[in-house]
């Protein structure tokens, strides 16, 4: 891609988000499911956001200035049941203060495992989306681990599962970058 990309500053309540004029397309999906990695793809960079096999890696709102264009921002994941109540409540708190008052917000992409059926919050997170102006697509993401017959299989399935129209679904890969241009197409229509 070419541009800049500078971390910003990480939010860990929600007095602590950057004052700036940049569109931002936000990443949100399950603990886990790889939002800091499809970030990292979609920048071209290895370690621009900090990923982890072990789930709840990011604790707080991160903000990147991409190019003094845009912002992209990796939320914390959802549902993850390790860590005690308190902090699940903290962390959804924030997502969810974020998603409803953040003025910069254009564009959030929506992750879910493309092996799996959406979990319940995965379909809570869905239907909100539907319900509000926030232009998304949806990330089915970590289909380099599909054996393409069940590749088929998911994508016949899933539209129904979520929905939505099946041009709603973007497949990924952090590994084999793919989907790479559908993301970043949803990231210019929407800044
Ligand atoms: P939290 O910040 O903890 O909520 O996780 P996250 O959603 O940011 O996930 P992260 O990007 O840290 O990735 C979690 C794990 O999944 C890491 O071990 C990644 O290497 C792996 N992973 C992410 N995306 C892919 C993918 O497309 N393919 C494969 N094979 N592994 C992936
Ligand atoms: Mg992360």
């Amino acid at each position: 891609m070419g541009n800049k990309v500078d971390f910003i500053t990480s939010a860990f309540s929600t007095d602590g988000y950057p004052n700036h004029q940049f569109p931002e397309v936000a990443f949100s999906g399950r603990s886990n499911v790889g939002k800091s990695s499809l970030i990292n793809m979609v920048l071209g960079r290895k370690k621009v956001a900090r990923t982890s096999s072990t789930p709840g890696r990011t604790r707080s709102i991160n903000f990147f200035n991409i190019g003094d264009r845009y912002c992209l921002v990796d939320l914390p994941g959802y549902g993850y049941a390790k860590v005690p109540q308190k902090i699940k409540d903290s962390w959804n708190e924030l997502i969810d203060h974020y998603l409803h008052y953040r003025k910069n917000l254009k564009g959030l992409v929506q992750i879910i495992d493309a092996r799996h059926k959406p979990s319940e919050e995965d379909m809570m997170m869905i239907d909100w989306l539907k319900a509000t102006d926030i232009e998304y697509i949806i990330a089915a993401t970590k289909v380099d681990k599909l054996k393409n017959k069940d590749f088929v299989k998911q994508k016949k399935k899933l539209p129904e599962l979520l929905g939505v129209e099946t041009d709603k679904i973007v497949y990924t890969s952090a590994k084999d970058r793919t989907g790479r241009k559908q993301v970043l197409g949803f990231i210019d229509s929407v800044i």
